[in-house]
């Protein structure tokens, strides 16, 4: 008579064990994997099972939280990554280059952005005509020239 036992293979984990040893909780191993950055299959009983790289991927996603990198980029960046397999140092650098890129990217916004606020201290006018963060990027004038304001803008 063949034994019902109930054994994960050493290369799989389950929720619980990967909730353990990544510090998430297992709600959160649910969420990844609704938004795809995850994956695990299924046993005979329908249970989830995870390949053991999905701590490094839990990982990963930790850290690019922590560095404010939007779900959808994580997403991107880990379907670069070949899955069933350790991540390799390239596949790393690759990762945070772009991370890297991304962070610059904000920073120069909030920049122009804490500049831009530094001229609306003490004035208050949010002016269409005259205020950088009412009217980012000078919208108006990409607009046309003369009474724009005259012709359906809002001030
Ligand atoms: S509030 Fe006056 S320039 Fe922004």
């Amino acid at each position: 008579m063949k034994k019902n036992v109930n054994i994960t293979s050493k290369r799989e984990l389950t929720p619980g064990e990967v909730a353990k040893r990544s510090g998430v909780a297992v709600s959160a191993l649910h969420f990844y994997e609704e938004k795809g950055l995850i994956s695990s299959t299924r046993n005979d009983g329908n249970q989830r099972r995870y390949h053991r790289d999905v701590l490094r991927r839990v990982a990963v996603i930790k850290v690019a939280q922590r560095i404010g990198i939007p779900l959808s980029t994580i997403r991107e960046s880990l379907m670069q990554i070949s899955t069933g397999q350790r991540m390799s140092a390239k596949e790393w650098r690759q990762l945070t280059t772009q991370w890297r890129a991304e962070l610059d990217r904000r920073i120069g916004t909030l920049i122009r952005l804490r500049d831009e606020l530094d001229g609306c201290i003490g004035c208050g006018c949010l002016s269409m005509a005259q205020c950088p963060l009412r009217n980012p990027n000078d919208r108006l004038s990409a607009e046309g020239t003369g009474a724009v304001l005259l012709m359906g803008a809002d001030d």
